[in-house]
Parts: structure tokens; sequence; C-alpha cells
């Protein structure tokens, strides 16, 4: 019995090895004609590796800040518009509505010029992964960086959890179960589609990053911003660094990359 369902097995993988093959080969004989057609060395374009078709290198998007201008000048406190285009081989144009704008982070840094030239922008993209994840599900539409929506703003649950120890456990349970009554009467719905280790990694970016002084972040890829620093430091000797980063989609056996732009801005009493 055991003997026959294994022949069996084997009689039905060796069938879809072969139909996989088989198909592969007339996919190849057609693109090996098309080629010579035009000419090209038709050789080359013969497909040997029939269980990897299909599965593409996944291209980085390309993140542009459009506006506001490269080392501008602007004055503090005033609301300066912003516009960011993204261009992914996959995913699409952000000009013709195809990347969902969400997802798409502007962030807003005051630093020292000094700190600046140092690091020449390398910024690890790795840091915002719990951000990206927060942009691509549903949590920006009712957590702000400051001021309230439904629910606390994201600088806010930061301040409390740097000044109490978090309970990693209940915090995450309340995300993936949703709660209400903790903070506020609202309701945070429940979350079964995330993984615990996402779930992690967007609480552990949320107690590390969103009550940083100097910085704030805006979503979207069209919007307004603000130069509005917590403290007071000399303005000689600091400048705004504006960074846009998208990460996109993935593709079918290749995964998500992250694109990146920055900018400078100089504020003017
Ligand atoms: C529909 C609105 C809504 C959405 C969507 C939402 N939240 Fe919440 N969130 C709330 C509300 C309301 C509270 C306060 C709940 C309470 O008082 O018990 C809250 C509380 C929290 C807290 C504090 C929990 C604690 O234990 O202190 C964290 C962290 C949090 N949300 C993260 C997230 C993340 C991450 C996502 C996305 C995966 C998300 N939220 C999506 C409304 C929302």
């Amino acid at each position: 019995m055991i003997k026959k369902t294994f022949t069996g097995i084997v009689f039905i993988i060796g069938l879809f090895l072969l139909l996989s093959v088989s198909i592969n080969f007339i996919k190849s004989t057609v693109i090996f004609k098309e080629e010579a057609n035009r000419g090209k060395d038709a050789y080359l374009s013969f497909n040997v590796s029939p269980f990897l078709q299909g599965f593409q290198d996944n291209n980085s998007p390309k993140v542009n800040i459009l506006s506001p201008k490269n080392n501008g000048f602007y004055k503090f406190s005033t609301s300066i518009p912003y516009a960011v285009s993204v261009s992914d081989a996959e995913d699409g144009e952000s000009m013709y509505n195809e990347i969902p704008s969400d997802e798409v982070l502007l962030k807003v840094e005051y630093v020292s010029r000094v700190t600046l030239n140092a690091k020449k922008f390398q910024q690890e993209p790795e840091d915002d992964l719990g951000l990206l994840d927060m942009a691509a599900s549903n949590c920006l539409y009712c957590h702000a960086f400051k001021g309230n929506l439904i629910g606390p703003s994201l600088h806010q649950i930061s301040e409390l959890y740097n000044r109490t120890k978090p309970d990693m456990g209940m915090i995450s349970s309340r995300i993936k179960n949703g709660s209400s009554g903790y903070w506020n009467n609202n309701v945070m719905p429940s979350h079964p589609e995330l993984t615990d280790q996402e779930i992690e990694l967007m609480v552990m970016w949320i107690i590390q990053n969103a009550s940083q002084k100097d910085v704030n972040y805006y979503k979207g890829t069209e919007g307004t911003l603000e130069l509005h620093p917590d403290t007071q430091y000399d303005i000689k000797d600091r400048i705004f660094v504006i960074s846009a980063k998208y990460r996109d989609h993935g593709s079918k056996g290749d995964s998500k990359k992250i694109g990146e732009d920055h900018i400078v801005i100089n504020p003017e009493e």
C-alpha cells in the first residue's frame, strides 16, 4: 500500500516536471523565433532554466523630491508645499496614481551642519522598516505622528514607554486583538493579518523614534510641511534634511525594495 502511494506520488511529480519543461520549451521556442526574426543572437535567449521562469528580480523604486528645491531658503513655521514622485518598474508611476500615496513617507529633520557633512546622507533604509510596515497597514489613518486622531499620537505612545518600561507582550496583543479603554474610549481594530515579528518591528519603531526631538514625519506624495524644530539652536549651525522613502511591493520570487531621495533646506529667520 505504502509502496503504491509512493509510486503514485513520484509519478505525479514526474508528470508535473515534464509538463513544466514542455510548456517552457514551447515558450522558449517562440522567443527563439521572435528573436531570430529580429536578427538578434537567438541562441542567447533560449531559456535553459525552465524552473526559474516567472521569478524576476525586483527593481528598486526611484523616489524624487520635486519640491521644495534642494538648498533653498525657507522661513520657520510657514507651510511649505512638497511633492514627491515615485517610479517603480513593477508597481507603476505616481503620476498615474499607480503608487499608493499613503505609503510614501517624508521625514523632516533639523540637524547640525557638521553631523550632516560627516554622515553624507548615510541613512539606513532598514531603520524605518517598522514605519514602512505601518504605512502599508492601516495604522497611520488613526495614529498621527503628533496630534490626536482616533488613536493617541505615536509621539505620545513613545513618550509613555520611554518613561515606563513597555510591556511588549501587552502592547503587541492590543494591536493584534484590538483594544479600547486604555488610552481612550475609541476602538483600535484587531490586526490578525500581521505577524508577531511585524508588530514587534512597528512597536519598536514607535518607541525608539516617535518622540525624537527635531524630527517630524508626513505621509503622501503631496502635502505641506513645516519647519518647526523643537529646539532653539543657532540657525547658522543647523540645516533641515528632508528625505522621502517608498518601499515597493516586491515581485514574484524577489523581496521588497526601498527607494529614497534627500534634499537639504536652509532655515531663515
Ligand atoms: C481605527 C483606528 C486605529 C487603527 C487602524 C490602529 N489603531 Fe492603534 N490605537 C487606536 C486606539 C483608539 C488606541 C487606544 C486604545 C485603548 O485606549 O485601549 C490605539 C492604541 C495603540 C497603541 C498603544 C497600545 C498600548 O498598549 O499602549 C499602539 C502601540 C498602537 N495603537 C499601534 C497601532 C498599530 C501599529 C496599528 C497598525 C497595525 C494601529 N495601531 C492601528 C486606534 C487605531
